[in-house]
């Protein structure tokens, strides 16, 4: 249990909000990408609920020109709809890796007439995953809008043991259906929203001791770890908006599972990176993180992304990120990138 040292391959992050563009006083396309290979991962896909959403084309195209000149890592996008772009969908398919939906409000006034679903479905190509935010009020019509379908759907954010229990249940049957869960979800309750106040406000919500319990006991039914990086500014975020910075603390929380021996490094592969690569048909070029494990306090004010807060704040951690290369080539070493904004790639859906 005591090495000091740990290898990885380069983590996959399929849900980060970097704002960029729109809202880059929460964070953009450097901060964020500079955050991600902090944290660990250099490939990450970015949700299309930016300030103007991107459901369109024009939208798409706009974002990846801006991020080509900024990101430092792999960086891909998924496309937003509300029933209304199928027309875009043609246009769309090879440049976005998913094609995200909402079924329960969220950040931005993003929610999908359940009634779309099906058209959505048929519009979009159907070897290329949909994403779901769906919660416990919508769940059972999510699954019910499946019925029948072989499309793959990946369903965001486990929160509780009564939508895990669900998607379980579902995949048994043979529904083409993936999940992922959050840090925060993990590893924080409600029971903790006391202490933590606004920063542990977050969609979906955090549930009982219990749901998180089951969110363990259940880990290897749960495909991937999804941060749902979504930093707000202070000022924001006092005001009220929901989502929670996670690049730059999920690695480390992982880490901390691992040393309590809730957890295996191999679980932390296969969460983020084996299967989001699988899930989402990606193929990332050769990284190697190297973790140095020695105890540290979480200090939000040392974070990279623009989000200087965290509801992990002061939680000791067993081990940080010390170095990444790509093909043997040293990148970031110690808090220091080798490279510069605009060296990492766009990387597109197949
Ligand atoms: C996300 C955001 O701020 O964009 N907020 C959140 O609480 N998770 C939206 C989302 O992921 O649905
Ligand atoms: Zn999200």
């Amino acid at each position: 249990m005591s090495q000091d040292k740990i290898l990885l391959p380069g983590l996959i992050d399929v849900h980060v909000h970097l704002r960029d563009p729109g809202q880059t006083t929460k964070e953009d396309f450097i901060s964020g990408t500079k955050a991600a290979l902090a944290g660990g991962f250099t490939t990450i896909v970015d949700m299309p609920n930016n300030a103007q959403p991107i459901t369109s084309l024009e939208k798409l195209e706009e974002k990846i020109t801006i991020a080509k000149g900024k990101t430092l890592v792999e960086l891909g996008f998924h496309f937003g709809s509300l029933g209304d772009n199928l027309d875009q969908f043609p246009g769309v398919s090879d440049l976005a890796i998913g094609l995200k939906l909402y079924l329960n409000k969220t950040t931005g006034g993003y929610l999908l007439d359940i009634e779309h679903l099906r058209k959505i479905y048929q519009a979009w190509p159907e070897d290329k995953v949909v994403l779901l935010h769906s919660e416990e009020d919508t769940i059972d019509l999510a699954l019910e809008s499946l019925r029948g379908l072989n499309r793959p759907v990946h369903i965001c954010h486990m929160p509780s043991k009564e939508v895990l229990e669900k998607i379980i249940k579902a995949k048994r049957q043979g529904y083409n259906l993936t999940c992922g869960v959050t840090p925060h979800h993990l590893f924080l309750s409600e029971l903790d929203t006391g202490r933590i106040g606004d920063h542990a406000k977050m969609l979906p919500s955090l549930k009982s001791e219990r749901d998180q319990d089951y969110l363990w006991e259940n880990f290897d039914q749960i495909d991937i770890v999804e941060s749902d990086h979504a930093p707000h500014t202070l000022e924001d975020k006092v005001g009220g908006a929901f989502g929670v910075p996670g690049l730059e603390t999920t690695l480390p929380l992982l880490l901390s599972a691992y040393k309590q021996g809730k957890i295996s490094i191999e679980q932390i592969i296969d969460k983020c990176h084996t299967r989001p690569k699988e899930i989402f048909n990606l193929e990332p070029e050769d990284y190697l993180i190297s973790i140095k494990m020695e105890s540290y306090e979480l200090d939000p004010s040392q974070f990279f992304s623009k989000a200087q807060w965290s509801p992990f704040a002061g939680m000791v951690v067993p081990g940080k990120v010390s170095q990444v290369t790509k093909s043997n080539q040293v990148i970031y070493s110690g808090g220091e990138f080798l490279i510069n904004p605009g060296e990492g790639k766009v990387i597109y859906g197949k």
